[in-house]
């Protein structure tokens, strides 16, 4: 076994974890008066209702009891200060010191100055575009951006956008992230190369998808083309043709997956204007000092993880469902798959050990009341056991106001119905987290971003895997590298299996 299965609290989980069985929620509720308030916590406004959850004290005490023994608070603090917690790849992991004030030394050297550069030069970029003094090639104003990216390059900043629409008064933003064809195409169409933007935004800036489609943007916009670039590589964009300067900055401290923080919000600044972006940055830095420095039973992304350990781990759940009821929020469980299951899809330790527990779970999820009207019906009665986040804004942007009522009341029922069930075929005692914000603004979605960075974390300190790294997704790609010349030839490729190698055929034949 391994010292986390083997440690006397694990084993303390599993014992009390039998002592639960047929323990219903709402008889939890019905032996205490206080539960909404003893099992809720609330941080600048926006509010977590864990409640609705199959714990008692007891429970939320021997997790925080393994968070203790884990030492999380002790690992986070190595990733705030720079250490290289990214074993894998030898680097630290400092997503946070993007949105902090404080200098953190990496490989001998503060990070802070060119940080602080970095947002300048976003900052003054932008409001040149934004402005029109920076003009598309003939003098015209830049109407439209095309942020052309995949991964943590793409669904960071156009989870932004979307949460953040009320706020946009720049260009027009745009989103390529596919190769398939359609995705670049059918977005050129609607655009004039004179008055658009395209900003190439890739870490690496080897990405096959990225890539391919910035040369062929770069084809369609011609001379009139106007490009600028997001990477931690910068000689490859200046190899590609992006000018000097409008080449931002990215480093090899910041994973994809945490990079909306950095000038992969580019796209962010040039919509809602620099203002909105820093007060998105103070949001979720609010949210790192409150993570550094309350006790773990009082720690919002603490609690969620250690809800999600015992899901996962205790009770056998094997995914997770993210239910934002907020239209804004739409790509929000596609954000959180990325983050959590890129992070926590691990099966060895962090000196390489294979795990003897389980670690990540899958994420998935839709906006409510969408999900009510197609899979909910799985949440309510299937055989499973589905732990649900449920999102949501007490304020909308939007009018009118009574639709918005009708939503909260459909987020409210849902959550109740989970836990009540109606009878011996539809036995509820399903758990669900409420997390409510007063108001989707900047800062308080900087805020819910960074809960669940954090949630993140402490999930993966304690299964002790690196959260960071991510070489799993490379064997497909360099296959796929492999694959593409057969596709442009006749030669068989013998080392395939066959299903591949009739797909290649029957693909061939039909295309
Ligand atoms: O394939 C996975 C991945 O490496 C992600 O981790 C990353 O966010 C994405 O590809 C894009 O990478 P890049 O920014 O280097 O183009």
């Amino acid at each position: 076994m391994s010292p986390l299965t083997l440690s006397p609290v694990w084993q303390a989980l599993k014992a009390h974890q039998r002592t639960m069985a047929g323990t219903a929620i709402t008889q939890l509720f019905a032996a205490d008066p206080q539960r909404f308030r003893n099992f809720s916590l609330e941080f600048e406004g926006l509010l977590l209702d864990y409640s609705k959850n199959l714990v008692t004290a007891e429970t939320m005490r021997l997790l925080t009891a393994l968070a203790q023994e884990r030492d999380v608070a002790g690992q986070a603090e190595r990733m705030f200060r720079g250490d290289k917690i990214n074993t894998g790849e030898k680097r630290a992991a400092l997503h946070t010191a993007l949105r902090g004030n404080t200098p953190v030394t990496v490989d001998g050297k503060d990070v802070l100055p060119a940080i602080r550069a970095t947002r300048e030069q976003m900052r003054a970029f932008s409001e040149d575009v934004r402005s029109g003094k920076a003009a598309g090639r003939g003098g015209q104003k830049i109407t439209d951006v095309v942020n052309l990216g995949i991964g943590g390059s793409h669904l960071g900043p156009a989870l932004a956008i979307g949460a953040l629409a009320s706020y946009a008064d720049g260009p027009h933003v745009h989103f390529v992230s596919n190769i398939d064809p359609a995705a670049l195409a059918r977005t050129l169409a609607t655009l004039n190369p004179a008055t658009t933007l395209f900003i190439v935004a890739s870490k690496t800036f080897t990405t096959l998808e990225t890539l391919a489609n910035a040369e062929t943007a770069r084809a369609w916009a011609g001379t009139q083309g106007r490009f600028a670039a997001v990477t931690a590589s910068p000689e490859k964009a200046v190899a590609f043709g992006v000018p000097q300067e409008h080449i931002f900055p990215m480093w090899d401290w910041v994973g994809g997956r945490y990079s909306l923080w950095s000038a992969v919000g580019l796209p962010v600044v040039l919509a809602i204007g620099s203002r909105h972006f820093e007060e998105i940055l103070a949001g979720a830095h609010a949210v790192d000092e409150h993570f550094r420095t309350a006790p773990l039973a009082r720690n919002l992304p603490a609690i969620l993880a250690l809800l999600g350990i015992w899901y996962n781990n205790f009770l056998g759940a094997a995914t997770q469902a993210i239910l934002p009821y907020d239209e804004s929020l739409a790509l929000l469980p596609a954000y959180l798959q990325q983050l959590d299951m890129e992070s926590s899809g691990k099966r060895t330790t962090r000196d390489g050990k294979p795990v003897d527990y389980d670690t990540g779970m899958v994420i998935w999820g839709a906006t409510g009341t969408d999900g009510q009207h197609a899979f909910f019906q799985l949440l309510h009665q299937g055989t499973r056991l589905i732990p649900a986040d449920f999102i949501a804004a007490c304020a909308s942007h939007y009018e009118p106001r009574r639709h918005h009522d009708m939503l909260i009341a459909n987020f409210l029922a849902q959550t109740a119905a989970l836990m009540q069930g109606d009878g011996a075929a539809f036995p509820g005692n399903r758990p669900s987290n409420s997390i409510l914000l007063k108001k989707l603004t900047p800062r308080t979605f900087g805020m819910l971003l960074a809960l669940y960075e954090h949630k993140v974390f402490v999930q993966n300190a304690i299964w002790d895997i690196n959260a960071f790294d991510q070489p799993g997704v490379e064997l497909g790609k360099k296959l796929a590298v492999r694959i593409l010349p057969n596709l442009a030839t006749n030669t068989p490729i013998a080392d395939l299996d066959s299903s591949t190698r009739g797909l290649i055929e029957f693909y061939k034949d039909g295309r």
